[in-house]
């Protein structure tokens, strides 16, 4: 379980995330929504510790996670991986190299140093390649990809990982519809069959309600809604969007994602055994 209590985050004089408390079980599909600034990037960034709460704490699996330093933290940002809006990927580099890079937290500084990456752990990666339908571009730079193309590897790299936790800030907010279904019906099917607990910024409305278990609405740093999709009414939308119901604006209802079902990911044969294995 993911637990975040009484967290709050300042930047000078601004709170940016007001005593937010919320638990995650784990394998759930959250979607958080709001206004921009409403503190959603920064309660992720939060959690992978990139910053640090003013006050509160956060912990995973009984263990605090808000407090921990050196080899302990680097040891949970490996469990938690971070997807974000402009993928950042090495855009020279290929894109096997780039998913490779996801290895880097699980291996000695003298193996990184000397870019050697075993066969197993090249195995891996193309596996993940595979698994996300992008196998065939492991050899080309990672930069002259398209920008689906680019999150699919960023997702890869996160794979790599092994983490217990992905949290991905607004991850298809640069991509068009047809995209930005594939990389949402990536996390989802990531979430079902591997259990990994996915918390996800969303910046329209109809994706969070298409893909995700749970959706957590937060206005001027503070969660204002909890619930399912089916919860989600108009007045709950009001009230997260800090609108008159009918004054709601047009980008943030509209479909950016066809609605229907999204499909079951193609399976790339034998990746659990793979992954199981290191
Ligand atoms: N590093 C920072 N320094 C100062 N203020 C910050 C910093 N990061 C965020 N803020 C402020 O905190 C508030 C919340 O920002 P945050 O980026 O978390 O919002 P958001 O919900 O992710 O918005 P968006 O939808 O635009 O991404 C904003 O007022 C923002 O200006
Ligand atoms: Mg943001």
């Amino acid at each position: 379980m993911l637990k975040i209590t009484n967290v709050t985050r300042r930047f000078g004089r601004n709170t940016a995330v007001d005593s937010v408390t919320l638990d995650i079980e784990p394998g759930q599909m959250v979607g958080v929504i709001g206004r921009s600034g409403a503190g959603k990037s920064t309660l992720l960034r939060m959690i992978n510790r990139l910053i640090d709460p003013s006050e509160g704490s956060i912990s995973f699996g009984g263990a605090t996670v808000s407090t921990l330093r050196g080899a302990q933290l680097r040891g949970w940002q490996r469990d938690c991986a971070m997807i974000f809006q402009q993928f950042n990927l090495v855009p020279r580099l290929d894109v096997l190299t780039n998913v490779l890079l996801g290895r880097l937290n699980h291996r000695s500084t003298i193996l990184n140093l000397l870019s050697i990456f075993s066969r197993d752990e090249r195995i891996l990666a193309i596996n993940a390649l595979e698994r996300l339908g992008i196998a065939q571009t492991a050899l080309q730079a990672a930069g002259t990809l398209s920008g689906g193309q680019q999150q699919r590897v960023a997702i890869a790299r996160a794979l790599m990982q092994q983490p217990k936790v992905i949290l991905a800030d607004e991850p298809i907010a640069s991509l068009d519809p047809l995209n930005a279904k594939i990389v949402m019906d990536a996390l989802r099917d990531i979430n079902r069959r591997e259990g990994l607990t996915v918390v996800t910024n969303l910046h329209t409305l109809d994706t969070a309600r298409s893909y995700c278990d749970r959706i957590i609405g937060m206005s001027g740093g503070k969660v204002v809604f909890d619930g399912g999709p089916e919860d989600l009414d108009r007045e709950a939308v009001a009230r997260v969007y800090g609108a008159d119901a009918d004054d709601i604006p047009e980008e943030i209802t509209s479909t950016s994602i066809a609605s229907e079902k999204p499909r079951k990911f193609q399976s790339a044969g034998p990746l659990e055994p793979a992954f199981a294995g290191l």
